[in-house]
């Protein structure tokens, strides 16, 4: 794989646009460009390049992988990171359309989704995801792109 083609989606669900001011009790007090900001820096290190989808509508993320021609096996894209947020326990479409894409996921939480409300503890995205990171608040994020960096990527740099 050459450096040039290193691209992943950071895709996050409804109402993660309001991190910060979201129950910061739960969620924390980082805003979600802290934290686009951050992975961005270390994507850029390692000569990766991120695009960043965020979307309170479940057909609108539907589309932006296809927009990405993800569905047609595109090759430009080779992981995803994703948070469906609210989405996680709901949404079949969505799953449908990660899964049409065929490329590696990881799916992150900020909270705890087991130690939360009984609705919270299914997804219908794990039994498919690389790994499932959650309760470690956004330093997830990090970790997702880490395991890509090293398993996908099989980067060498400390980050
Ligand atoms: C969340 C957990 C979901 O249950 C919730 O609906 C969210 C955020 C998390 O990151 O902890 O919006 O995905």
């Amino acid at each position: 794989m050459t450096q040039l083609n290193r691209h992943l989606l950071i895709i996050n669900g409804a109402n993660l646009h309001l991190l910060g001011k979201r129950e910061p009790h739960i969620y924390g007090s980082t805003t979600l460009s802290d934290i686009e900001h951050r992975l961005n820096q270390t994507a850029t290190a390692h000569q990766v390049r991120l695009t960043f989808i965020q979307s309170n509508h479940e057909g609108v993320l539907v589309d932006a992988l296809g927009e990405f021609g993800l569905f047609a096996g595109n090759e430009c894209v080779d992981g995803v990171i994703i948070n469906p947020a609210g989405f996680t326990h709901t949404s079949v479409v969505l799953r449908d359309a990660l899964l049409a894409c065929n490329k590696p996921f990881i799916e992150v939480h900020l909270s705890n989704i087991h130690a939360r409300e009984p609705f919270r503890h299914h997804s219908y995205f794990s039994d498919k995801a690389v790994g499932v990171i959650c309760g470690l608040g956004d330093i997830g994020y990090d970790m997702a792109l880490k395991w890509f960096l090293t398993h996908l990527y099989q980067s060498t740099q400390d980050n």
